[in-house]
């Protein structure tokens, strides 16, 4: 009898363990490709302005550099532990992960504070993102950006 009811308990662990694998990596279930367009991207962006910039922190870290960058790396940025945990674990800003991350923040991120509803539109996920790609420059190009004005003199840390 114990032996029958272990039995039935079997397909349930399983399927836990699945759904738990299924939540741990929803990169796997990569998107389809739009194509977005960094003109109309700009206008999307408008609505992170509150919050963010190109080349300063505000209430958000800078987005110069994001395109390659671990998340939660900006050195100066005070992250949550929920980002800075997200980036040791291996996040790193690319299309794929923005557009999950937009799509939902506190929901890819959990524990994010990055309070915001999210970009629900598709396309315009790609077009901000674009927009990003193109102003942001890759994060090598803005680590030599900022270490223009911000090191003269000072650590290169
Ligand atoms: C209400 C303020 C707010 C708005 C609006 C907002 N953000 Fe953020 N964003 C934040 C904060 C705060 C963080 C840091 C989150 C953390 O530490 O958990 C962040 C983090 C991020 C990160 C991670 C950066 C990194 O260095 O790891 C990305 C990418 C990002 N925001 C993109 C966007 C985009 C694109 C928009 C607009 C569509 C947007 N955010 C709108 C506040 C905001």
């Amino acid at each position: 009898m114990r032996l029958s009811i272990d039995r039935e308990r079997i397909p349930t662990a399983l399927f836990g363990a699945a759904s738990l694998l299924l939540a741990a990596f929803p990169i796997a279930f990569a998107t389809e490709t739009l194509h977005g367009d960094p003109m109309r991207g700009e206008q999307v962006y408008g609505r992170c302005r509150g919050c963010h910039t190109i080349d300063r922190n505000r209430i958000g870290p800078r987005h110069a550099g994001l395109i390659g960058r671990k998340a939660g790396s900006v050195p100066d940025f005070d992250y949550s532990p929920a980002m800075r945990r997200a980036g040791a674990a291996g996040l790193v800003w690319n299309e794929e992960t923005l557009d999950k991350f937009l799509e939902n923040p506190t929901h890819f991120v959990p524990g994010t504070r990055m309070v915001y509803a999210g970009v629900k539109d598709a396309q315009q996920r790609a077009d901000v993102i674009a927009y990003l790609e193109k102003v942001g420059g890759d994060a090598q190009h803005a680590e030599k950006a900022s270490d223009r004005p911000a090191t003269a003199g000072s650590s290169k840390e």
